[in-house]
């Protein structure tokens, strides 16, 4: 078997780091991040496939497994192979921050746009829209267009939804990037930025790059009078923060996430607070990660002087 350090692409997650996935692990990859039956509750999923998309109640789990496997033949994450995005824990009445943005998005008059980062195949976008919020607002991306591609199939809502999903790789080099669907669809439109399970994939470089991106989408000027500029979701943290070994990751502490983004204020002239809470939901016991890996939930919110 390849040894772990000369497998990894070093550079970037991506396309070229999740070849890796499987290869390293040879089928210990599949046997411990695959499930075959779905072991979470999942009643909130249920009811938007049921409700919004229309899927008869007996048609249900088929329709969830059918997807799930053709993405996990894209990309073989965990989160895919565990069904944990059919929790949608985001909206948990415990998450204050998502029922923030919903108030803020649904507010008469709203001018909010969201985005979502990391998407995979939209399942928040899917959730608020069915809530009442104006899908014309919301946007989402993904590496994978064949992602956002099974969004559309798995909630059948090719024809009815007005929002925005756009596929492309936030790590393109910065000319390449400049004129990418990402940087010219998002740039100067988002007000609020939700992106879990997606920070712990990058060493800390690449965060930067990530971030500064982020910093660009969102509207110039949010927070003078209205509500800042925020970025939230959740991610593996650790106690001991720094890069893992099996993969070139950095997980972080409070501490470290807040020094990330004083320096991408440093870049782009700009201000922001980070906090950070342990999340009350059980972890996947993934080898990636390393056993000193907690989810925790977050909240970058810029600082606005004056
Ligand atoms: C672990 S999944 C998280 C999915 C979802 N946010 C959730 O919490 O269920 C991470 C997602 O990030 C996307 N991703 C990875 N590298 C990326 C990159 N360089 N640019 C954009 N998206 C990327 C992957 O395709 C994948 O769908």
């Amino acid at each position: 078997m390849a040894s772990i350090t000369s497998a990894i692409n070093t550079e970037k997650w991506g396309k070229e780091t999740e070849k890796h996935f499987g290869a390293i692990y040879d089928g210990v990859w599949d046997r411990d991040m695959y499930v075959d039956d779905i072991p979470w509750e999942n009643g909130r999923f249920r009811e938007l496939l049921e409700n919004y998309s229309k899927i008869p109640p007996s048609e249900v789990e088929a329709e969830i497994s059918r997807i799930r496997d053709k993405a996990w033949n894209v990309a073989k994450y965990p989160c895919i192979g565990f069904f944990a995005y059919l929790r949608l824990n985001e909206f948990d009445d415990s998450e204050p921050e998502m029922h923030k943005a919903v108030e803020r998005l649904k507010a008469p008059g709203s001018k909010d746009a969201f985005l979502e980062i990391g998407g995979f195949i939209c399942h928040t976008i899917r959730w608020l829209t069915y809530i009442g919020v104006d899908s014309e607002r919301l946007y989402g991306t993904d590496l994978h267009d064949e992602f956002l591609e099974l969004g559309y199939k798995q909630f059948r809502d090719r024809s009815t939804s007005k929002a925005t999903f756009v596929a492309g790789d936030i790590l393109l080099p910065d000319e390449e990037y400049a004129a990418s669907p990402l940087a010219q669809t998002f740039n100067g439109k988002m007000s609020v930025i939700h992106a879990s399970n997606f920070f712990h994939l990058f060493s800390w470089e690449s965060q930067l790059v990530i971030c500064e991106r982020i910093v660009r989408f969102f509207k110039p000027g949010l927070g003078a009078a209205g509500d800042p500029a925020v970025l939230f979701g959740y991610h593996r943290c650790s106690d001991s923060p720094g890069e893992t070994d099996k993969f070139r990751i950095y997980l972080h502490s409070e501490a470290t996430f807040q020094s990330l983004w004083d320096e991408v204020g440093k870049r782009t002239a700009t201000s922001w607070k980070v906090t950070m809470e342990p999340l009350p939901i059980p972890i996947l016991t993934s080898h990636v990660f390393g056993r000193e890996a907690k989810a925790m939930r977050y909240v970058v919110r810029q600082v606005v002087v004056g």
